[in-house]
């Protein structure tokens, strides 16, 4: 039987990873198949249980079920654990391992697509929900110099911040209106682009030379990526992370690793 594979969400339907992975298998020699698969709102468990029970070999974890696939896992890899959220599950020896291959997507995105390493770089991170958190780990593996986490709410960065002291990097928070700059990479991590808005990042953040990355994607630039953009940064938006993440699943299950730019190059020009 042909290896089974999906991404499970709800809502699902929007969801491109079933785009990505059949591609990857291709260009791998690998036969698998990868659907989409809608939980109900409560039984994300059941679910898993259920695909576990079909054979299937493992699965991606969509919107809103990340948090959920920590307690479902039996099993976590570091960064999951550090991350609080899970977007890839393997079904191996009985065994249900969560991992998350969010943080490590944008550190890929950056460092190779963009040829920006973040050794020694000084970094603005914005936002403190789980999507910052996901970041923070893969990004102190690269050894910056130092992350500023900035948020609307301070006492989230702050708590934040304090889960990943000690690391021999500089790690700090503050709110929006104490930003000084500029950083040699700044983040949005905030889920404001998802309402046109843009989180109220100072102008001097940004500079000749900075890469400002938004981690969401669409047709259009978002507020974020205009305004940084406007004041002399190199942009980019989250879809290279987003292939990069389902990159590293793959690799996690097949132990192969696809080349990304077939696939980023598709769906970028797929409107
Ligand atoms: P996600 O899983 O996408 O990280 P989340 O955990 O709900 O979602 O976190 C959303 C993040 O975006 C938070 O840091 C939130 O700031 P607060 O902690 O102050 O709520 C931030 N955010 C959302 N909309 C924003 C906006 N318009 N401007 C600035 N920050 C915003």
């Amino acid at each position: 039987m042909i290896d089974q594979y999906c991404v499970i969400g709800n809502p699902i339907a929007h969801s491109k990873s079933p785009e990505i992975h059949p591609v990857f298998a291709a260009q791998t020699g690998q036969h698998l198949s990868y659907v989409r698969c809608l939980a109900p709102l409560d039984g994300f468990a059941a679910t898993v249980r259920d695909l576990v029970a079909q054979g299937y070999k493992g699965a991606n974890v969509t919107v809103p079920f990340k948090i959920e696939a920590v307690k479902v896992a039996t099993r976590l890899t570091e960064r999951a654990q550090a991350a609080g959220a899970v977007n890839t599950l393997s079904f191996v020896d009985g065994e249900i391992v969560g991992d998350n291959t969010d943080g490590p997507g944008l550190v890929a995105d950056i460092v190779r697509n963009a040829g920006v390493a973040l050794a020694g770089k000084r970094i603005l991170l914005l936002g403190a929900g789980g999507a910052a958190r996901g970041i923070m780990l893969p990004f102190l593996m690269e050894r910056p110099a130092s992350i500023l986490v900035a948020n609307r709410t301070v006492a989230t960065a702050e708590a934040l911040v304090a889960n990943f002291a000690g690391q021999g990097i500089e790690v700090a928070a503050c709110g929006f209106a104490d930003i000084t700059g500029p950083y040699d990479i700044v983040v949005n991590a905030t889920s404001s682009s998802l309402a046109a808005e843009m989180p109220p990042v100072p102008a001097s953040a940004f500079a000749t030379g900075t890469l400002a990355v938004d981690i969401m994607y669409g047709n259009e630039p978002s507020p974020f990526m205009r305004f940084a953009a406007e004041h002399g940064a190199d942009t980019r938006d989250g879809l290279g992370m987003l292939v990069e993440q389902a990159a590293e699943a793959f690799t996690i299950w097949r132990g192969v690793r696809p080349a990304t730019v077939e696939v980023f190059n598709k769906l970028r020009t797929k409107k």
